[in-house]
């Protein structure tokens, strides 16, 4: 969940460390810290907040000078976000300096047996107890820093991404990881560590992905050596080659990472398509379908695992699923499935669907349905994440980084990947004939344009963000299809403006939520032609007879529900299965431009973080 990043090399450190903790503060953002080496000693400065406030701070406090340094930006797990309880943390004896991401499960216990011999901690973290332990192994073995680290993890339970150097040894840092990620970007005669390879896409395009279980030591003008933690075998690492670009990460003109990945959305889903669809050949083609289709066939169900706007994909994969290849489909928090004994077979496939690629939750989840013998398959924005590792096989989302926290383009990229693989499979299945395979893929080609029009709504968008931006609370009603994308609509208003909004089947409203609406309820209500557009219709007449505030979502042209709302937002036409692409985008803008009008961190909203690593 935090964000790490290391330097060792002939460059100063610092510059490269700073705006590489600025570009991994996506993953937390309640305070950060630097650790750099000056030639003599360690110089550190750390604090609450965010990465320009640690600047500030650090600027004044230390010299920035030095070849060798690591940093931290963090989300608070253990201890709450104060100047202490950030990283770096130093040992007692101050000759180690640590930064850390994830979570050491026993570290109460290892903390009693370091008391017992002597050893105090400033902070509540338990990453100071894992610097100890390392210095005390490496004290009591008499050994070199890697092969301290290598002990005190095999001691440890839990997760971790680790940077670790010695003050006296200021030519190596040392690395690992157990479910939590790290990079390295290998350069000329130069080394970077990071959580993602966002903070090095300028100086190098090769890097190693550390599997789980594995260390590195890092050595100046040497190399990088790369063994098991377990039992010390060596590792031939795998140099990958990033197909990342600093344009990709950087804003682009935009004011916020969230508007730019909204407004990313149309080339996002070609990008996602382009190359698997051929509409004029009437072929759909994924390398992980096709070389388990059988798989796929004989399935009795599909079990679908994922988090929060992940899951949302999910259910609306559900209806996509059912709908085109008959096949039953289960939608799985992620976080449930993994502790409720569920019963899953060989016969069942699992597919997991995530963004970062890093959510623990749905790791877990994918590991109990492996050991069960289900067949899984990821769908996965991050290339080379521990998901799109983890599983059997998977397609990836081609939406490119993906840094504002409040997620967009993977919710309508998923959305593509899991259309073409429903698709795929009710072609392969026979339950849809060969003109209608064509209609859709032909009306899923059409629709990146048709997010250009559905985007050219963000004006009016802002004056109903206007009207409504002080309102206390919020409904999204949806059906079908739409159901999903009112549940994600209000998921999104949540989390960027603080907003209390909640999402329902429309037909639901009358057993419960009806009892909330009067003259101050804004309602949003996707009523496109396509999908029970009738009985959505009479469900805004209730709505109105109750005074509740209509901003319908309508398809263009529409006339009925424009006599009932009080405002409508047009999307243009498309066949049903595919709405959810095009009525997700003004709900996108509206919660945009309420947080932006409230004063809200748009793309850091509090208490968040793009990758959830802990349970
Ligand atoms: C919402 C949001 C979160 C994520 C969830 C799953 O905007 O960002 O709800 O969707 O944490 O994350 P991934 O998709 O990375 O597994």
């Amino acid at each position: 969940m935090c964000g790490i990043v290391g330097y060792i090399g002939h460059r100063e450190a610092y510059p490269i460390i700073l705006k590489g903790l600025k570009r991994l503060e996506y993953r937390g953002y309640d305070s950060a810290g630097i650790a750099l080496f000056d030639g003599t000693d360690i110089k550190l400065s750390k604090t609450k907040g965010k990465v320009d406030d640690l600047q500030a701070k650090l600027e004044k406090e230390i010299p920035t000078n030095g070849n060798l340094g690591i940093g931290h930006t963090r989300w608070a797990t253990h201890g709450v976000p104060n100047d202490v309880n950030s990283h770096p943390h130093y040992s007692n004896s101050g000759n180690l300096v640590i930064i850390h991401n994830g979570i050491i499960e026993n570290y109460e216990s290892l903390k009693k047996e370091l008391s017992k011999r002597g050893y105090t901690f400033k902070s509540d973290t338990d990453t100071e107890v894992l610097v100890n332990l390392i210095e005390d192994v490496k004290k009591n073995e008499n050994t070199k820093l890697g092969k301290a680290v290598q002990i005190a993890l095999n001691q440890v339970v839990g997760a971790y991404a680790i940077a670790v150097f010695d003050k006296n040894k200021p030519n190596e840092i040392v690395v690992a990881r157990l479910g939590s990620p790290l990079a390295i970007g290998i350069g000329d005669d130069e080394f970077f560590i990071a959580s993602d390879a966002s903070p090095f896409i300028e100086y190098t395009k090769n890097a190693i992905y550390l599997e789980d279980e594995e260390m590195a030591v890092v050595r100046r003008n040497k190399g990088v050596k790369v063994r098991k933690i377990k039992d010390d075998s060596l590792v031939d690492p795998y140099v990958q080659e990033l197909q990342l670009n600093l344009e990709q990460i950087e804003k682009g003109g935009y004011d916020h990472f969230m508007l730019k990945e909204i407004y990313e959305q149309p080339s996002a889903i070609l990008d996602t398509f382009r190359g698997r669809m051929l509409p004029n050949e009437g072929i759909i083609k994924m390398a992980g379908i096709e070389d388990n289709m059988k798989t796929f066939l004989n399935a009795n169900r599909i079990i679908v695992v994922a988090c929060g706007t992940s899951w949302h994909a999910g259910l609306v994969s559900e209806y996509i699923f059912e709908d085109l290849a008959r096949i039953p489909v289960e939608v799985e928090y992620a976080s449930e499935f993994r502790y409720r004994n569920p019963v899953i077979t060989d016969k069942d496939v699992v597919i997991a669907i995530s963004q970062s690629g890093e959510t623990a939750d749905t790791l877990a989840a994918i590991k109990l349905a492996k050991s069960r013998g289900a067949f899984v398959f990821g769908v996965c924005n991050v290339v080379g994440s521990s998901i799109a590792r983890e599983t059997h096989a998977g397609a990836y989302t081609h939406a490119g980084p993906e840094i504002g926290v409040a997620s967009t383009k993977a919710f309508t990229t998923q959305i593509t990947v899991l259309t073409l693989i429903a698709l795929r499979l009710a072609r392969a299945k026979g339950t849809i004939s060969s003109s209608e395979f064509r209609h859709h893929m032909i009306e899923l080609e059409l629709i990146p344009e048709k997010v250009k029009r559905a985007l050219d709504s963000d004006a009016y968008v802002k004056t109903v963000a206007d009207i409504y931006k002080n309102a206390k609370n919020f409904l999204y009603l949806g059906r079908g299809y739409n159901f999903p994308v009112a549940l994600e609509g209000a998921l999104k208003l949540k989390e960027i403006s603080y907003i209390h909004a909640e999402g329902y089947p429309a037909a639901e409203m009358k057993h419960g939520p009806i009892a909330l609406i009067d003259e101050n309820m804004p309602i949003v209500v996707i009523a496109t032609k396509k999908g029970h557009y009738e009985k959505v219709v009479s469900n805004i007449q209730e709505i109105k007879s109750r005074k509740g505030k209509i901003i319908g979502i309508v398809t263009e042209g529409d006339e009925q529900v424009r006599e009932l709302a009080d405002h409508v937002i047009e999307v243009p036409e498309t066949i049903e299965s595919l709405t959810p692409l095009l009525t997700t985008i003004p709900l996108q803008l509206l919660s945009y431009h309420i947080a932006l009008m409230l004063g809200k961190n748009v793309d850091q909203p509090r208490n968040l973080a793009k990758a959830v690593t802990v349970e």
